[in-house]
């Protein structure tokens, strides 16, 4: 097999069309700012403190906002930092128009945002209006006593009429939605925990009351919204009774209920058409159909469709590159025509992104970082990058539930524990896949606590934070850091890379992920090799390809039509 280095010129192309004819040059479709956008998801809590607490703040972020440019990202979503008594991080708001103290101030985040546009990056604001905090002046109002003015904000199940139907909580330690409030002996709904009640819909003065904030936040600049759990703020108020074990499948029973889209709309009408703003919600629906009905254009809701199936797919046991590669490929497809997809594989709610999808051994962290960050972004669709993936951050080992943090782990364990489960594999589960595995603090360089914090921090820095940091990785053009600003470079210089059709190729190949990118008469090939060995890709209708236009490796072996891909090497190659 003949070696050939990427900086030699390999030769031709032509792709796909081996018949000898050319492709029929696609048409570039309604180009969209919020398409071409680059999304860098930051957890304020985690990101930089900058007084010495412990927690992360807005001063912190706007200490980073050099760094923030120069990954190249063009847009900033930040998790929730309005007023909160924090039992969910944030996504219990008791004030929706008051930063969280610990975070700072108005005029903080006045600034943080004068910052950001200073730099051309957008801003994208995280609406958590399924439910608010049990502290929230509306609640404390609603639950005084039946009569109060605010009580419809909420809903309610007066206990002389018995035990409503059940409803399946997701943090709750009993798993119970219905929690019984003896002020005005009554129960609650609370999809969350129990301090997350959830807010009625059904009450136009709920919805005006939303879209009052939102304005207040759009009028201060903000160019998106991000609509937390929002595929769940329809009910059927009548609370009718579920099938038994509903709850395996509770989205089924939750998600898009009648009413969900006329709220929507109006919520379209009365804040998204008056700014030039984008709009993602938590979650796409329960298939494709509903999907295309929340963000299609001409239905007038959302923008951008932010679907789980892929991100589901890693399990501790590991997952199957075939079905993620269906996964993408079948959302692709379904969108190619009409609407618009994001694209990520982490989150604050997700385990890290190497240690789930790539390998975070000391001898395959970096290349399957640099990996994961290529497909992100060669993608369709506009990508979400999470804080931290950009320099190959990895999951913390904790080995006492004392050590978490995040309720819905704690909680899980009471749940767990109650009902006799194996409680090692539980613990191992959630080693594996908590959410506080991706909230541990930015690793910025390897003096004490990462640079994170002068204090105690709140989420203990990952071990591995003097190995694994942005100025270790800032000075090494090798870097997993300095590959995803190239990878970012590449992607904003190439329309095709944004707008251009997406073929799979080598369907069945289980460890190559490879495939096309194609606007007009320009192809972009892109070779992923998923596995910890050397893997084959027979590309019998690619005649050449020329010098490749990033590669994580230095060289890539090629032999006619065939391809030999290194441990988790990701290689882009223009093919005209
Ligand atoms: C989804 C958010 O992403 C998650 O972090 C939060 O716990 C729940 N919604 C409840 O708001």
């Amino acid at each position: 097999m003949k070696k050939i280095l990427i900086h030699t010129l390999l030769a031709l192309l032509l792709l796909g069309c081996s018949n000898g004819q050319k492709k029929e040059a696609s048409m570039v479709p309604d180009k969209t700012w919020w398409k071409e956008a680059i999304v860098y998801q930051i957890y304020p809590r985690s990101f930089k403190d900058s007084d010495g607490d412990g927690v992360g703040d807005l001063k912190g972020i706007i200490e980073k906002l050099d760094y923030i440019k120069s990954l190249g990202v063009t847009m900033v979503w930040l998790n929730p930092f309005y007023q909160s008594p924090n039992v969910d991080n944030g996504y219990d708001v008791s004030d929706y128009k008051a930063i969280l103290s610990e975070f700072g101030t108005m005029e903080d985040f006045d600034n943080l945002l004068k910052g950001l546009h200073e730099r051309n990056i957008k801003f994208v604001l995280d609406v958590v209006v399924n439910h608010s905090s049990d502290q929230h002046e509306w609640f404390k109002q609603a639950r005084s006593s039946r009569n109060n003015p605010y009580r419809d904000y909420y809903h309610w199940w007066p206990a002389e009429k018995g035990k409503p139907n059940f409803r399946y909580s997701l943090f709750d330690e009993k798993g119970d939605a219905w929690q019984y409030d003896s002020i005005s002996n009554s129960y609650y709904l609370h999809y969350f925990a129990k301090e997350q009640p959830d807010l009625n819909w059904e009450n136009p003065k709920v919805r005006e009351e939303v879209y009052n904030i939102m304005k207040f936040w759009a009028d201060k600049g903000v160019d998106g919204f991000r609509l937390d759990a929002f595929q769940f703020a329809a009910k059927d108020t009548t609370f009718p009774k579920f099938p038994d074990g509903f709850e395996k499948d509770f989205i089924q029973y939750y998600a898009m209920q009648d009413g969900l889209h006329d709220y929507l709309k109006e919520m379209n009408e009365e804040v998204f058409s008056k700014y030039d703003v984008m709009s993602v919600a938590e979650g796409a629906g329960r298939n494709f159909q509903e999907a295309h009905e929340l963000v299609d254009a001409d239905r007038k809701e959302l923008n951008i469709a932010y679907a789980f199936d892929a991100v589901d797919i890693a399990k501790p046991e590991g997952y199957s590159l075939l079905k993620l590669k269906n996964t993408f490929t079948t959302w692709d497809k379904e969108f190619s025509k009409k609407g618009w997809l994001s694209i990520f594989l982490s989150n604050h709610d997700q385990a890290r992104l190497v240690s789930r999808f790539g390998n975070d051994s000391e001898e395959f962290r970096e290349a399957s970082s640099k990996l994961l960050n290529t497909f992100l972004l060669s993608m369709r669709g506009t990508p979400f990058v999470y804080y931290g993936d950009e320099i190959g951050m990895t999951n913390i080992e904790f080995d006492s539930i004392s050590q978490y943090k995040d309720v819905a782990a704690i909680n899980g364990y009471k749940k767990a524990l109650s009902e006799g489960v194996d409680m090692h594999k539980f613990m191992s589960d959630l080693n594996f896949a908590s959410r506080d595995n991706g909230r541990t603090p930015m690793q910025w360089d390897s003096s004490e606590n990462a640079q994170f914090t002068s204090g105690e921090p709140w989420l203990p820095v990952n071990d591995n934070y003097k190995n694994i940091n942005v100025s270790v990785q800032d000075k090494d053009p090798n870097s997993i850091l300095n590959h995803f600003r190239k990878m970012v470079k590449l992607r904003k210089d190439n329309e095709v890379l944004v707008y251009g059709d997406y073929q799979l190729l080598d369907e069945n190949n289980e460890d190559v992920y490879a495939f096309t990118r194609t606007l007009n008469n320009e192809t972009i090939l892109v070779l992923l090799n998923f596995t910890n060995h050397d893997a084959t890709i027979e590309l019998p209708e690619i005649s050449h390809v020329n010098q490749a236009m990033i590669n994580n490796y230095h060289s890539v072996e090629i032999n006619h039509s065939s391809i030999q891909l290194k441990p988790y090497q990701g290689i882009l190659f223009k093919l005209n």
